[in-house]
């Protein structure tokens, strides 16, 4: 990644960071000596072969845009059979115009989240190494992701680091039942990631996290399917949420590629969504106005070590309902301010009670989501408010996790007594009120409450007279 250093290294190696500049590394390759078709088009003649796994793959089907395997060498599940789909009540809820909001569903994914896109890349890269163990640290749908990969393909045992208290019981659950060796880290995800890297260098153990340069290359298809889903024309917007930025820095590397190639002749806008309990870029980027700066990294590196060593003096701690963007030192921030140059981009936060507004407007939209993808929806909203993106530009909204991955917000936004958000009206007892209250919420204007009802024919008849149906 860091262009003045340019030091290489050959793909049989391991590394995630470079060993004489110290930043993470990049795939690069040497696309004079690969046959990238002449348009996108042309990947289309692949949907006629869909046995063979290599073009059923949403993935592998764009292989020449990811060549760094030998089509013998890959690893798939059938990753990446996701959909862009636009949906009238989300993109109304948003103030945009009939059909302009797209929603990129990749909780479609066997294992329930975009993450399938690069574990598929990452354990096939495992597999050419010969790994036999592989790691990650994770909120949650890293772990569940890499633990289907290894479970299906019993190609390497798998360690997953979480931390404490946060991950969600749809998560955990698949990492648990998959197989996975579960180490609960007595600390956050930075804990874990810290831990997690230390570990993997120590032991020679596969670390799959996004730090791995080979995740971003199989996160690139993400636009790759975007594009298809658009008759290969390119949007006005993407919109992401922002974690450890793995997403945005690999749309940005896809992007510039595909431009390079001559694949595309423009770049979309990208925006990247923080929540606000969790929004360290967003206070670099819009606040600190930290930029690529033509990969002055040492300058960037600089101003973000100041800004951490800050953020631990004042004990400042991520903390958000959207747990699966609960991250406070984002490992990919310097490639994705790479990709916020490439895309001409910008930065948003969105309150707990905003991602979750829209959240339920996106599950009554006819799409389920995690509460952490729901913020591409709330800051496209946002964005469309503040006049930064018109009603008539054509917007994707990226939602990034399936709705069962954490049905505790769900069931808490739609059950809990408006009543009892109030600090007066609660009681520690209550424990949904006490959830959304502890994240700032204060209201659940888009709540589907539970009617309760007696067990009496009478009854129920009488009440579906009161509800009209
Ligand atoms: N949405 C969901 C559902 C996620 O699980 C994550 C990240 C993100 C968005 C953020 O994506 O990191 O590329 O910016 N989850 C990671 C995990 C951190 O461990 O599962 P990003």
């Amino acid at each position: 990644m860091n262009q003045a250093c340019r030091a290489t290294y050959s793909i049989s190696q391991t590394l995630v960071d470079c060993s004489k500049c110290g930043h993470l590394l990049d795939i690069a390759y040497d696309w004079s000596r690969i046959p990238v078709p002449g348009s996108m088009r042309q990947f289309e003649s692949r949907w006629s072969s869909r046995r063979n796994p290599l073009d059923f793959s949403g993935v592998w089907r764009f292989r020449e845009l990811l060549p760094f395997a030998k089509d013998e060498q890959i690893v798939t599940i059938g990753e990446g059979q996701t959909i862009l789909q636009s949906s009238a009540g989300v993109g109304k809820y948003a103030g945009f115009q009939s059909g302009k909001l797209l929603l990129q569903y990749e909780g479609l994914n066997p294992s329930g989240s975009f993450k399938d896109n690069g574990m598929t890349a990452a354990s096939t890269h495992a597999h050419m190494v010969g790994a036999k163990v592989a790691a990650c640290a994770s909120t949650g749908n890293t772990s569940a992701s890499l633990a289907i990969y290894s479970s299906t393909t019993r190609l390497f045992e798998t360690i997953v680091f979480i931390g404490s208290g946060k991950i969600s019981f749809g998560k955990l659950s698949q990492a648990l039942d998959y197989g996975a060796k579960t180490l609960q880290i007595q600390g956050d995800f930075d804990d874990a990631l810290r831990q997690v890297r230390d570990v993997c260098a120590a032991r020679g153990i596969y670390l799959c996290n996004s730090v791995n340069p080979f995740r971003l290359e199989g996160q690139k298809s993400i636009m790759f399917r975007v594009l298809e889903g658009l008759n290969w024309e390119v949007p006005d917007w993407i919109v992401v949420p922002g974690g450890n930025l793995g997403n945005s820095s690999a749309f940005g590397k896809a992007f510039t590629e595909l431009k390079e190639l001559g694949l595309i002749n423009r770049i979309p806008r990208l925006a990247v969504i923080n929540a606000s309990g969790s929004n360290t870029l967003y206070q670099l980027f819009e606040q600190h106005k930290l930029r690529w700066n033509g990969g002055r990294l040492d300058e960037a590196k600089i101003i973000t070590d100041k800004f951490f060593t800050q953020m631990d003096a004042d004990n400042r701690r991520a903390s958000t309902l959207a747990t699966a963007i609960e991250i406070n030192r984002p490992v990919n921030l310097l490639k994705c301010l790479r990709a916020l140059e490439v895309c001409d981009g910008v930065v948003r936060e969105v309150s707990d009670e905003l991602i979750l507004e829209a959240k339920a407007q996106i599950g009554a939209g006819g799409f389920g989501c995690e509460p952490a993808s729901a913020a591409s929806v709330a800051g496209a909203k946002l964005l469309r408010e503040q006049g930064v993106i018109s009603p008539s530009d054509r917007v994707v909204c990226i939602l990034t996790g399936h709705q069962l991955k954490d049905p505790t917000a769900t069931v808490a936004y739609h059950s809990v007594d408006p009543a009892r958000l109030s600090a007066a009206a609660a009681t520690e007892d209550d424990a949904y009120a006490t959830m959304l209250r502890k994240a700032g919420v204060t209201q659940t204007p888009a709540a589907n409450r539970p009617i309760v009802v007696e067990n009496k024919f009478e009854s129920i008849m009488a009440l579906l007279d009161r509800i009209g149906c």
